[in-house]
């Protein structure tokens, strides 16, 4: 009870929890090239992560990260799950590293993303359903992985998206059914049997106007 008193009186919270956030990315990544090495935690400073490669924060002087771009940096391992402590986070790049295994469901427990980037790495498993909660996504960059199975239908109710790409994949089944020209064909290059428009109508559809005709 006291801790969550001081929290209010303090929003130490927020402060505690983007802390945790970089310490356990830190935690979690291998960095064979060491460019994690000025994420230092022992200088507790407020707004110390703030100064951190790849970090940026709304307010140089308080720890709330709301951007964290670390990509082509070789870091390996299993998606960070500790950034689900980044409450405040818009921008999430970790593109062209050497990450492996599944996209965590609970990524969508960060509601202010507007730009996620998971581009070139190895990841796998299906696109967690619950990004279509992310109203406020932009960008949503999941090309050249090794994600399965469906795109779940419901992200065509993002009504911001504005750059949508799972090309180099090994994703099937119907693609969203997206506004026009929201997403092109490029989008979805290379992957092991989408169909829906912009690409070829799915067998169901066939079907469906064979009989009609
Ligand atoms: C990190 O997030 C989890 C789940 O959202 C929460 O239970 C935990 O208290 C958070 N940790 C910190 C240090 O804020
Ligand atoms: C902690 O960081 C602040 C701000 O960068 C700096 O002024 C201060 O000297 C540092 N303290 C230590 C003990 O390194
Ligand atoms: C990707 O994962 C496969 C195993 O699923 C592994 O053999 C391969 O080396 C990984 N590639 C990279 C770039 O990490």
């Amino acid at each position: 009870m006291l801790i969550i008193l001081a929290c209010f009186a303090a929003s130490s919270c927020t402060v505690q929890t983007d802390i945790y956030c970089l310490r356990s990315i830190k935690e979690s990544l291998e960095d064979p090239e060491q460019l994690l090495s000025s994420w230092d935690f022992s200088n507790n400073t407020e707004g110390f992560i703030c100064r951190f490669t790849s970090v940026e924060c709304w307010n140089a002087d308080e720890s709330r990260v709301i951007n964290i771009h670390l990509s082509d940096m070789g870091l390996r391992g299993p998606f960070p799950i500790g950034i689900k402590n980044c409450t405040s986070l818009q921008v999430l790049d970790l593109s062209g590293n050497r990450l492996t295994g599944q996209i965590p469901s609970n990524i969508a427990d960060l509601p202010y993303l507007t730009t996620i980037d998971l581009s070139k790495n190895n990841l796998s498993g299906s696109i967690p359903p619950s990004i279509a909660n992310l109203v406020l996504i932009n960008v949503l960059r999941l090309n050249n992985n090794k994600l399965t199975g469906q795109i779940t239908p419901e992200l065509s109710e993002l009504d911001r998206l504005k750059e949508f790409s799972v090309a180099n994949n090994r994703l099937s089944g119907q693609v969203p059914i997206f506004n026009y020209g929201v997403v092109s064909k490029k989008s979805y290059a290379n992957n092991l049997g989408l169909c829906g428009a912009p690409l070829r109508p799915c067998n169901h559809e066939n079907h469906v106007v064979a009989i009609l005709e």
